[in-house]
């Protein structure tokens, strides 16, 4: 089957995210390219550090060899960071984690933007470059919050911290990596946005997803070699084409969180303040769409809050609650 190279978004796809319960979401360098921060490989400016190709700098043997080099290294990678903010991507996708029953936020990113842009629970699978880890006990530290020395070395026993970032050549975290895995092959959609899709063992988690049955989305501006199995790929910058994509699947707004809490609220868990808000949170949507099934429904999903009358299937009353 032909892969769909859009610009725009096109009904299928929306659909796939409107309907989807499960999503699982990895990015790359891409993701942040937008905010200043150096790619390794394509779009934005390739990173050698004094001569040194950064798979070389990066790798465990470095740290065998020369830790206060590669100290030198992330060092100069977090003078970089500091000046860097998250961008309209990194915000799209904070604001998709309570829009799906079930969403996942994988990143080999180490640059900590996911979560500065309110993103929760974010998978880092290749660590994370504001934490130092210690090579003896394991122990970790926000190296904001320590002195200057480097290397520096472990509060708890002494021995020397290294950057807590995977280096080539080094396993991923088993658990980020399982968790990861397991979402993945769990997903109804799989998003992958600003990755050249050929480091490994990230890489194979679209793959995976993709053969347990997720409709697969790249979103590069470059084809990579993920593109030849994806249901569908939008060749466009990340920070715009997920806002696009929020609003096109009309993600914006819409908290399940929220709306399972209301769910299972009552007027006593409620209180005064809660009860108007959620009147008026059903009150304006009534407006909005008149007297359509779905307003029948809303009626009923206010109803059942106050026990006035019986409460809809769930995920039926989310469904037609937001798209009448
Ligand atoms: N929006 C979306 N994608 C973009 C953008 C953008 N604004 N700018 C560049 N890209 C794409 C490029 O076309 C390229 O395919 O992002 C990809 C960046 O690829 P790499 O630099 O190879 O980064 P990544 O895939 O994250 O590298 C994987 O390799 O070096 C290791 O550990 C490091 O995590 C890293 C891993």
């Amino acid at each position: 089957m032909p892969v769909k190279q859009e610009q725009n978004i096109d009904a299928e796809l929306r659909e796939r995210l409107r309907s989807a319960r499960g999503v699982f979401v990895l990015t790359g360098a891409g993701v942040s390219a937008e905010s200043g921060v150096p790619t390794f490989r394509g779009g934005g400016n390739t990173a050698v550090w004094k001569g040194l190709p950064f798979d070389v700098i990066s790798s465990a043997g470095m740290v065998a060899r020369d830790l206060p080099a590669v100290w030198e290294w992330f060092d100069y990678r977090r003078g970089v960071l500091r000046h860097c903010q998250p961008n309209p991507a990194h915000a799209a996708l904070a604001r998709w984690q309570d829009r799906f029953e079930r969403f996942t936020l994988a990143t080999q990113n180490i640059d900590g933007l996911h979560a500065a842009a309110g993103s929760r629970g974010v998978l880092e699978l290749h660590g994370n470059v504001w934490r130092a880890r210690c090579v003896a006990c394991g122990g970790r530290e926000d190296i904001r919050e320590m002195n200057g020395g480097r290397p520096p070395a472990c509060r708890a026993c002494g021995e020397w911290m290294r950057p807590d970032v995977v280096l080539f050549g080094e396993m991923l975290p088993v658990d980020v990596w399982e968790e990861a895995a397991g979402r993945a092959c769990a997903c109804d959609v799989c998003l992958v946005v600003g990755t050249s899709a050929i480091v490994y063992p990230a890489a194979g988690l679209p793959v995976a997803a993709r053969r347990a049955g997720a409709y697969l989305v790249e979103v590069n501006p470059e084809p990579t070699p993920l593109s030849e199995i994806c249901d569908a790929t939008i060749r466009r910058r990340a920070g715009e084409a997920l806002p696009r994509l929020a609003i096109a699947a009309v993600l914006m707004g819409f908290n399940r969180n929220l709306l399972v809490q209301m769910q299972q609220a009552t007027p006593a868990t409620l209180g005064l303040a809660g009860t108007l808000a959620v009147l008026l949170c059903y009150g304006g949507h009534l407006r909005v769409v008149g007297e359509s099934s779905a307003a029948r429904l809303r009626m009923g999903a206010v109803g059942s809050l106050f026990g006035l009358a019986s409460t809809p299937q769930p995920g039926t009353c989310a469904g037609s609650i937001l798209w009448a």
